[in-house]
């Protein structure tokens, strides 16, 4: 949450600056700010959308060629201007921009306030350059030992960008726990600093990812000077970042969620293809083998995620399950990490993240390591700090996803795992060549039925014109779409600000039938041939109660479509492979009622992409 960018070169700052802070607005939208130092610092900050800072920014910053800035999901104090970065130190020498949460801020601030300290702001981050200048003006440091020396005494999460007026010509920069990239050229007369690559690649795609607790001082025509926070000094790898920028822009559509959802038919393609040998007839999981004895032997699996990544996790605890007969735990990460859970060396903890940078799903996942389990990670961002750590990385090839609501990187982690499943059964004799070999051509079916599905988005978007008011929605589905009724929930709610809760539908009767009335919707997800007819009576039991049902269902559908009062038609495919078809109306409904109620579903309300925090 929250992004940083910094620049440090020949050309003007500002522009580089804000437009980098727009490519990273998914990551908080709270508040902006931007820093300009050439013999002073000239700061502009402003609450609400880069766009309002955009207009703030005068003709002084002209020509000034370094600077920071930041956009802010805000933790500590609200979204006001004197809460927006960067922050100052009181003296006025020192200006910061800050991704994380400091935890001992409290602890700092109690200490910098006796020595006499003010604060303007309710940040952690004001006291953290403060914190810096005390220890600077105590031991005469210069900027990048006292940044070095401060962060020894603070806990938390962090990717800082750093300047100091009395050495104009240095950035400093670090992290831990939080992402940060450099982006480099072969002169080095130039540096380009962002919580992500997106904002970098139009400029550079040379780039640098640091290590937690690596301190780096950017000096023009210098080569980076990377050192840890004791001084050590460390190497470093500069690594070419091949992103397609058309992935950034959003096209021809109104909003990235919308084109995301389209482009699913092509990220699902690229994303299975790239798992499958040349002949396109095996799967082929790259430098998989070291770990395939390991995984084929696993007495357990244990999946570790959070919101949307977690849903993808039940979609593989069933896959897995059912073709490789592995028993499988999915486990929020935010959970496990605290509760000290049981894990040896013979398990597997595999982590699935867009990101890659999740707090909760990166700790839960180090944890594991530490107890000597052998670690996976099924993850969309390449040089992520997850690909980086775990023992193993299958990559979802859904490239950048911008959308807050995560849409086409689901449908990519539920076409990898199962991809694995299908593997790991074939390894272990769970399931035949001819099941797996079955299953492998069925599933390069689904960009085609993918496809099939976004046709039918004019009757998606008319259904969902008629639910514009509800002021509540209970999702529900059965057995391996139970997972896809919790994502469906999570869409709507997420984008439209619609309560919704995602049940098992057999579990409707245990609590949440006591709802049904007229003004609550259920959205039924009845494409399962196993409990198909279960579904139809748990409809009536609906229908007997006024509640008013939309149902996805198969082309061939005939009796949920006679109860239903919608119906959302899709391909029918087995049933192990539902779930990538029928969470695609899902998304198309949230999309379209949170369109027609004003909604901003590229950013909505207190979200950001990425939960760097805990
Ligand atoms: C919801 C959504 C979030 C993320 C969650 C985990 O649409 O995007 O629930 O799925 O924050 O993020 P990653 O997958 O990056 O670990």
């Amino acid at each position: 949450m929250c992004g940083i960018v910094g620049y440090i070169g020949g050309k003007e700052a500002a522009p580089i600056l804000v437009n980098g802070l727009k490519k990273l607005e998914y990551r908080g939208y709270d508040s902006a700010g931007i820093a300009v130092l050439e013999n002073d610092f000239l700061v502009y900050k402003q609450s609400g959308k880069v766009s309002n800072l955009e207009a703030i920014i005068d003709a002084k910053v002209k020509q000034v060629t370094t600077g920071i800035a930041h956009t802010r999901w805000a933790t500590h104090g609200e979204p006001t201007q004197e809460n927006a970065h960067p922050h100052t130190s009181n003296n006025g020498e020192i200006i910061l921009v800050h991704n994380g949460i400091i935890e001992n801020y409290k602890f700092l601030k109690d200490e910098l306030i006796r020595k006499g300290f003010h604060f303007l702001s309710q940040t952690d981050t004001e006291v953290l350059v403060n914190y810096i200048q005390y220890i600077q003006d105590k031991n005469q440091l210069n900027i990048e030992d006292a940044l070095k020396k401060a962060l020894q005494s603070v806990n938390g999460a962090y990717a800082l960008a750093v300047l100091d007026k009395k050495e104009p010509n240095k950035m400093v920069v670090t992290r831990k726990g939080s992402p940060l990239a450099i982006g480099v050229t072969d002169t080095n007369d130039e540096f380009y600093v962002a919580s992500d690559a997106i904002p970098i690649v139009e400029h550079t795609q040379s780039l640098v990812y640091l290590n937690d607790d690596e301190v780096v001082t950017l000096e023009r025509g210098k080569k980076l000077k990377v050192q840890d926070i004791y001084g050590v000094t460390k190497g470093y790898k500069v690594k070419n970042i091949d992103l397609d920028l058309n992935q950034v822009n959003k096209g021809k559509y109104e909003h990235y969620m919308l084109k995301e959802i389209f482009e699913q038919p092509s990220t699902i393609e690229n994303t299975l293809y790239s798992h499958l040998n040349n002949e396109n007839t095996q799967i082929s999981f790259d430098k998989l083998e070291e770990l395939k004895e390991k995984l084929i032997k696993a007495k357990r699996i244990i999946i570790v995620s959070c919101g949307t990544s977690w849903h993808a996790g039940i979609v593989g605890e069933y896959v897995i399950e059912e073709l490789a007969r592995i028993p499988v735990e999915v486990e929020y990460a935010s959970e496990f990490r605290y509760r000290n859970p049981i894990i040896t060396d013979e398990d597997i903890v595999m982590a699935i993240s867009q990101s890659g940078e999740t707090a909760d799903t990166l700790a839960a996942l180090r944890y594991s390591k530490s107890m000597g389990a052998t670690t996976f990670c099924i993850c969309n961002v390449f040089g992520s700090s997850m690909s980086r750590e775990c023992d193993f990385t299958a990559y979802t090839y859904a490239g950048a996803e911008v959308g807050v609501a995560s849409t086409k990187a689901f449908t990519a982690q539920v076409a990898v795992i199962t991809l694995l499943g299908i593997q790991l059964g074939l390894e272990r004799g769970t399931i035949s060549k001819d099941t797996a070999d079955g299953l492998v051509k069925e599933i390069k079916s689904l960009p085609l039925e993918v496809n099939k599905v976004l046709n039918t988005e004019k009757h998606i978007k008319s259904v969902a014109k008629n639910f514009v008011k509800s002021s509540s929605f209970l999702f529900l589905g059965r057995g391996i779409n139970f997972p896809i009724a919790l994502e469906g929930a999570l869409k709507l709610k997420e984008i439209s600000y619609i309560h919704a809760e995602g049940y098992p539908a057999a579990e409707m009767k245990h609590g949440p039938i006591a709802l049904i009335e007229e003004s609550l919707p259920t959205l039924m997800i009845a494409t399962n041939n196993n409990f198909y007819d279960k579904l139809v009576s748990n409809a009536q039991e609906i229908k007997a109660r006024k509640g008013p049902i939309v149902a996805v269902v198969n082309e061939d559908d005939d009796e949920m479509t006679h109860t239903a009062d919608f119906v959302f038609k899709v391909p029918r495919v087995s049933d192990i492979l539902q779930p990538i078809i029928a969470v695609v109306p899902l998304q198309l409904f949230s999309y379209h009622v949170a369109v027609y109620r004003g909604c901003n579903v590229d950013q909505p309300r207190n979200l950001a992409k990425s939960v760097t925090v805990e």
